[in-house]
């Protein structure tokens, strides 16, 4: 089968500096991949090369492929196509996916609606927008369908953005750190939310994250990357169990210390 992602090789370079280097992994259908390491260690440039989305002065060499296409080079007609067909993202501010001027009804609707043209099949967009709210636990929907996002609590806007994801009907779902601003408790909440979705579509996730065991709960594999280079990757048992590399054995102990030390406090 064809993977949905496919990166071989990708380098990004910005003012001739490389911030990712070498950087090849797969994600085949409903395969669920993590991709760890510290801030600043390429996590994001490389979501957003696989997207075709890289910023102003940012260069991509090496090959992207979404679906069997190929991204590095293609015209940015078919590169919005693409995406648009094949992979949905959220990130980690969920005001970033959110229109502040808009009801989140609405939002939601004008996504059902993209894809319904995009597929050429008739769609009932206010019942499949009420569904996706229900889908991803939003109380009330039908009264919170008409809340503007600075009325609903930042686990509200995640759940909002992960309903505009699912609306896509993607093959590939990207998450970036989709629950670093979130408080614990929510944090926890998101995160079984998104691991069952992921799980009841069969899609493929590319989950970014820089905590171990909160990354390492929802995937099956993981990568790690420090420095714009991935250091090691395998299944996730495997990787926690028995890290190779001393940046990996570092991440490992920190997380146990950390569980030992909540541990100690409760
Ligand atoms: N728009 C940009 N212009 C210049 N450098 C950037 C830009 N975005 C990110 N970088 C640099 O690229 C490196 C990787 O960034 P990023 O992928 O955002 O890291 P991560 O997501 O792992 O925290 C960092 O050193 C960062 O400073
Ligand atoms: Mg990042």
């Amino acid at each position: 089968m064809t993977d949905l992602l496919a990166i071989d090789d990708l380098t990004i370079r910005h003012a001739g500096r490389p911030l990712v280097a070498g950087v090849s992994f797969a994600i085949a259908p409903g395969e669920r991949v993590g991709l760890i390491g510290e801030s600043g260690s390429g996590k994001s440039l490389t979501a957003l090369a696989a997207i075709g989305l890289l910023p102003e002065g940012m260069t991509a060499s090496g090959s992207i492929r979404l679906a069997g296409r190929q991204l590095v080079g293609a015209a940015d007609r078919d590169i919005v196509g693409l995406r648009g067909s094949v992979v949905a993202t959220i990130f980690q501010e969920p005001l970033t996916a959110l229109d502040p001027l808009m009801r989140i009804g609405n939002q939601i609707a004008e996504v059902v609606r993209r894809r319904a043209r995009r597929d050429g099949q008739p769609v009932d967009v206010q019942a499949e927008v009420l569904a996706l709210m229900a889908r991803v636990a939003l109380p009330e929907p039908r009264r919170l369908a008409r809340a503007y996002p600075h009325e609903m609590s930042g686990g509200q806007r995640q759940r909002a953005a992960i309903a505009m994801a699912l609306a896509c009907k993607p093959r590939l779902l990207i998450a970036d750190e989709p629950t670093t601003a979130l408080d614990v408790t929510t944090q926890a909440e998101v995160l079984r939310l998104l691991e069952a979705l992921v799980r009841e579509d069969g899609m493929g996730l590319l989950f970014i994250g820089h905590d171990l065991p909160v990354v390492g709960a929802a995937v099956d594999r993981v990568l790690v990357l420090r420095g714009g280079e991935l250091v090691e990757a395998g299944p996730v048992a495997e990787v926690f169990g028995r890290p190779r590399h001393p940046y990996t054995i570092g991440l490992v102990e920190a997380a146990r210390t950390f569980d030992r030390a909540i541990g100690a406090a409760l």
